[in-house]
């Protein structure tokens, strides 16, 4: 990349002739903020803004952290990722499922000690949802995509609704805390109050915005503008939720509220166990300040973190950053070595993210090279068909290390892992809603009832359980007892045993 920062088209005499007139003292003091990191061609339009919009743009420009653009633009791309000596990389003890009578109670065990937690408030549950979502091309946030195999009911509403059914089961208003950013903010609030918060109460839900990092020009390192007023800035990634707990308040509300622990979630994934009791209480029990669950691999180069273990502290490096003996390494049982795959739900220790937020400045920031619309240097805008930008992002996950305890837990990737990534193909809509019919035709199996399935296994009904029925197979235990076997679509919207179906001994 040239790093000389010189714009072609936007050479800083072209932006002074051009703003030549102007006498406003607060362009001269952005001028001299930007000049010496090359960047006054952000001013270039100062001339025909209005007073508003010279306010928005003084503010942004206000709010960069140029030296650290400075920095991430002149760092060789080696510094931003993670580099380890792989000769003393080693595997993470993992928990994996109970497979003995003594596992089995030590799980009960820890089941009612989570139950326990939630009963008594000292659990809150934190989704981060301001991604931009650029793979799936979904108009508007995330969470507002239809997934509901039948009913089409939005990822918020599905989290929503597992949130107030676990608040009714534990009689709890549980605190429900969604992270956005600056672009899906007011969609993300406007959903919600479109959707009358979907049953919660309006007082259990709070939203808080993540900052965000300035996008640049890939070869040139200038800063890009959405419009002749605002630079093209991105949410500063996922890892921008540990900054954001801190300057929005959150930190301190909590720990007023008497919270200890933090469930960590993303908004793509519909088959989360939000607020798993089994899962809080293994954390607690360890004594972990961060658990992760996990997921085996289904094959070497699946493109998930994966957990490790270096010089004695957990690390999860990216697919693209582990080498490639090392994706396809296998163990005397034929297992892969490296088979901790992250599937992003976490529960963080209250006073871990009290230290953690504190020096939260030395988390790494990852590149990324993405398609950002900008205005070029005649104030057209342009939409690019190829990547065009740098960005700078921070990983959630990059606190592990910081971690003296850290609890990693296997689960059945088909139980609770099916993210929503991509319009066709891989982690699509079709393989989401495909897999929430599956979970919900084992919960109608495991409850007694026969599900009609291809010759490949697969069910050939759609399928739907409101999270308001159950929430797992026991809580559909009860309800279908009665049932033996499905003919046709199956959408449950109302507990069975307050509905008339409970009278016939078949559903279609
Ligand atoms: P992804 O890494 O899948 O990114 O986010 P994305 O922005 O949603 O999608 P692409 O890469 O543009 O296609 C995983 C989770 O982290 C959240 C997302 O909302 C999602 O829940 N996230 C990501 C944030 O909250 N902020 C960010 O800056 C990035």
């Amino acid at each position: 990349m040239n790093n000389n920062l010189q714009p072609s088209g936007h050479d800083p005499t072209d932006v002074a002739a051009a703003n030549a007139n102007t006498t406003d003292p607060l362009y001269q003091r952005l001028w001299q903020r930007l000049a010496p990191f090359g960047q006054t061609h952000v001013l270039r339009w100062w001339h025909e803004l209005n007073t508003d919009q010279r306010v928005e743009l003084a503010a942004q420009i206000e709010a960069l952290d140029l030296d650290t653009l400075q920095r991430l633009l002149q760092e060789p791309i080696e510094a931003q990722r993670t580099t380890l000596d792989w000769n003393q990389v080693c595997c993470p003890r993992v928990l994996r499922p109970a497979s003995t009578l003594e596992e089995w109670q030590r799980q009960r065990r820890a089941f009612a000690v989570g139950e326990d937690a939630l009963r008594s408030g000292r659990v809150a549950l934190c989704l981060v949802a301001g991604g931009q979502g650029s793979r799936l091309g979904h108009d508007g946030p995330k969470g507002t995509f239809p997934i509901g195999p039948i009913t089409q009911r939005s990822l918020f509403q599905l989290h929503a609704q597992k949130i107030l059914a676990l608040s009714r089961r534990y009689q709890v208003p549980l605190r429900w805390y969604i992270m956005t950013s600056p672009d899906n903010d007011a969609a993300t609030r406007e959903f919600f109050i479109q959707h009358n918060y979907f049953g919660l109460s309006a007082d259990q839900v709070k939203f808080f915005v993540q900052g965000t990092m300035p996008a640049v020009d890939k070869d040139t390192g200038k800063l890009l503008m959405r419009t002749k007023w605002q630079l093209a800035l991105c949410p500063d990634g996922h890892g921008g939720f540990l900054t954001a707990l801190r300057t929005e308040g959150i930190l301190d509300e909590l720990q007023q509220l008497g919270v200890q622990w933090l469930f960590y979630f993303q908004v793509d994934n519909p088959l989360v166990k939000v607020g798993d009791p089994l899962f809080l209480g293994q954390h607690i029990t360890s004594g972990a300040e961060i658990s992760l669950k996990v997921v085996r691999r289904r094959h070497a180069y699946e493109p998930l973190g994966q957990v490790v273990c270096y010089q004695g502290s957990h690390y999860l490096v990216e697919y693209t950053e582990i080498p490639p003996e090392w994706q396809e390494r296998r163990d005397s049982s034929g297992n892969f070595l490296l088979n901790a795959g992250n599937i992003a739900v976490h529960i963080f220790d209250l006073a871990f993210l009290q230290r953690a937020t504190e020096h939260v400045r030395a988390l790494p920031y990852h590149r990324a090279i993405k398609k950002v619309p900008f205005i070029d240097s005649d104030g057209e805008y342009r939409d690019p068909y190829e990547a065009n930008a740098l960005k700078w992002e921070r990983f959630v996950f990059d606190v592990l290390p910081w971690a003296q305890r850290v609890l990693v837990v296997e689960i059945e990737r088909a139980e609770e892992f099916e993210p929503l990534k991509n319009a066709s193909g891989e982690h699509s809509p079709e393989t989401v809603r495909a897999a929430l019919c599956e979970l919900y035709a084992r919960w109608l199996e495991q409850a007694g009832l026969r599900v009609p399935r291809d010759s490949s296994g697969r069910v050939t009904v759609a399928i739907e359980i409101s999270p308001l029925v159950a929430l797992d197979a026991a809580d559909l235990r009860d309800q279908v007892e009665h049932l033996h076997e499905l003919h046709g679509p199956l959408l449950l919207e109302e507990p069975l045993n307050e509905s008339p179906a409970t009278s016939s001994d078949s559903l279609s």
